[in-house]
C-alpha cells in the first residue's frame, strides 16, 4: 500500500506531500489542484510504462507544467503587503514526483537539458535523478537503485554498489530501460507495482460511445479505460466474479431493474429490464447516468482487483440519489484495493467519509500553491527528495 505521495513543481503543486490511507477522497474548491494530483499520479504510472516524456509533451511540455509561481515567497508577500514580483530563476528547473509505501519508495526528478547539449529537442525534459529505496523515507543507507543522469548503479545482496555499464537514455526511466531481475529485483517489483495501478477518468456516454454498441467479447476481468468492453466485463463478473454483488449493486441504484448481457455472433451487448417497461432497453437506449453507473460497477467489481485504483470525478452525470450506492461500491472495492477518489460531489464525499478506513484530503490554494487544508506540517509524513 502507498503511504505517501509527493509532488513538487507540477502546476499548482509547488511542494505537496499527501498522506495516503486505504480509501482516500481528494476534494477542494475549483482550481485547488485536485486534477493536478490525479494527473501527477498518472505521470508516475507513465514513467513505469515508458510514456512519461510523451505524456508531459502532450500537456505542453515542462515550460507549461512547471510551477509558475516564484521559487520562494517572501514574508511580505505572505503577509499580503507586496504582490509577487517576477524574478529571474536561481534554482534549476525541476519537476519531481515520488511515492513510498511500507516496502519501497521511488522518486524521479526531471529538468531541462544543459544548454551545450547538442540536441534538436531542447524542450524535452531530461531525467536528472531517479531512486528506489527501501522503507518509507529516503536515507543514503536505504538506497537500492540510484540513477544520476545517464549513470545507474544498483546495490547487490552484500550491500556493495554495482555500476551498470550501459548509460540510460536521458528521456527514459531506468525502470523501462533496465530490467535485469538478478541485479535489481526491487526495480522490477516497483515497476510491476506501478504498472498495476488502474485509472478511470470520465467514461464516454455520448450516443456513439463504444460502451453503448455491441462489441466482440472475450473474458474481461479488467474494464478498458474507455469502457468499450462493458458488456463482456459485466458478464465476466457474473461468471468468475461476484454475481450477487453485481445484482445487489444494480438493485441498490435502480430498484426492481435487472441487468442482462446478450450475445449475437460473438458480440456482447448490455440490456436492462427496467421497472414498468415491457421490453428490456439496449445499451444505446440507456440514459447517460445509467450507463455511467454500469461502467463504474464493472470497474469497481473487477474480479482482478489492482493494488491501487484511482477514480477521477466518478460522480459526473450521476444523479445525487445514486451517489450513496456508488459510495458503497467504492467502499467495497477498498476491501481489495487501495482506492483514491478525486471528487467534488458533496453527497459522495459525505457518504465515503462515513466508511471505515476512509480519509478526506481537502486541498486549498492560497498564493497560487496547493496545500492540504488544516494540515500541520508536523502531521504530514516525512519525505526527502533525492538531490541532484
Ligand atoms: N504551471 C502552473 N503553475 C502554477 N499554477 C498552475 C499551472 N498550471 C495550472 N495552474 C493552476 O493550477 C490550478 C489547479 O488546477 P486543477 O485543474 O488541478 O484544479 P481542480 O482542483 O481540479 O479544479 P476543478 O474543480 O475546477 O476541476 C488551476 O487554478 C490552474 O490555474
Ligand atoms: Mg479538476
Amino acid at each position: 500500500m502507498l503511504t505517501t505521495l509527493a509532488i513538487a513543481g507540477y502546476r499548482s503543486l509547488r511542494e505537496l506531500i499527501v498522506p495516503l490511507g486505504r480509501l482516500n477522497v481528494i476534494t477542494g474548491p475549483n482550481g485547488s489542484g485536485k486534477s493536478s494530483v490525479y494527473r501527477s499520479l498518472r505521470l508516475l504510472a507513465e514513467a513505469a510504462r515508458g510514456g512519461l516524456i510523451t505524456s508531459l509533451a502532450r500537456e505542453g511540455g515542462l515550460p507549461s507544467t512547471l510551477w509558475a509561481g516564484p521559487e520562494r515567497f517572501s514574508r511580505a508577500v505572505l503577509a499580503g503587503e507586496f504582490a509577487v514580483e517576477p524574478l529571474r530563476r536561481k534554482d534549476p528547473v525541476s519537476l519531481r514526483l515520488g511515492f513510498s509505501g511500507d516496502q519501497f519508495g521511488y522518486a524521479i526528478d526531471l529538468g531541462l537539458p544543459l544548454v551545450n547539449d547538442a540536441t534538436r529537442f531542447p524542450l524535452d525534459p531530461t531525467i536528472k535523478r531517479e531512486c528506489i529505496w527501501s522503507g518509507p523515507v529516503l536515507r543514503p543507507s536505504a538506497l537500492l537503485v540510484d540513477r544520476h543522469g545517464p549513470a545507474l548503479r544498483t546495490r547487490d545482496e552484500r550491500g556493495d554498489w554495482q555500476t551498470i555499464p550501459q548509460p540510460v537514455a536521458s528521456f527514459d526511466s531506468m525502470m523501462t530501460e533496465f530490467s535485469d531481475p538478478r541485479s535489481a529485483p526491487e526495480m522490477i517489483t516497483v515497476r510491476e507495482q506501478i504498472r498495476s495501478w488502474r485509472f478511470y477518468d470520465h467514461f464516454r456516454t455520448d450516443a456513439d460511445a463504444p460502451a453503448r454498441l455491441p462489441q466482440i467479447g472475450t473474458h474481461t476481468p479488467v474494464l478498458a479505460n474507455d469502457g468499450a468492453d462493458l458488456a463482456a466485463a459485466l458478464q465476466t463478473i457474473r461468471e468468475i466474479g461476484d454475481p450477487a454483488a453485481l445484482d445487489a449493486a444494480i438493485d441498490d441504484a435502480f430498484p426492481g431493474s435487472r441487468l442482462d448481457v446478450t450475445t449475437q455472433d460473438g458480440r456482447f451487448e448490455v440490456v436492462m429490464q427496467q421497472h414498468g417497461l415491457v421490453r428490456p432497453l439496449k445499451g444505446a437506449e440507456l440514459s447517460d447516468g445509467t450507463l455511467r453507473y454500469l461502467l463504474l460497477v464493472a470497474a469497481l467489481l473487477t474480479p482482478r482487483p489492482p493494488e491501487l485504483l484511482v477514480l477521477n470525478e466518478p460522480e459526473t452525470s450521476l444523479h445525487p440519489d445514486l451517489l450513496p450506492a456508488l459510495a458503497r461500491l467504492i467502499a467495497r472495492a477498498a476491501a481489495h484495493s487501495q482506492v483514491l477518489v478525486v471528487s467534488h460531489a458533496a453527497r459522495l464525499i459525505a457518504a465515503l467519509e462515513r466508511e471505515e478506513a476512509s480519509q478526506s484530503i481537502v486541498l486549498e490554494k492560497p498564493f497560487g500553491a496547493t496545500r492540504i487544508a488544516d494540515a500541520d506540517d508536523r502531521d504530514l509524513p516525512a519525505w526527502k527528495w533525492p538531490t541532484r
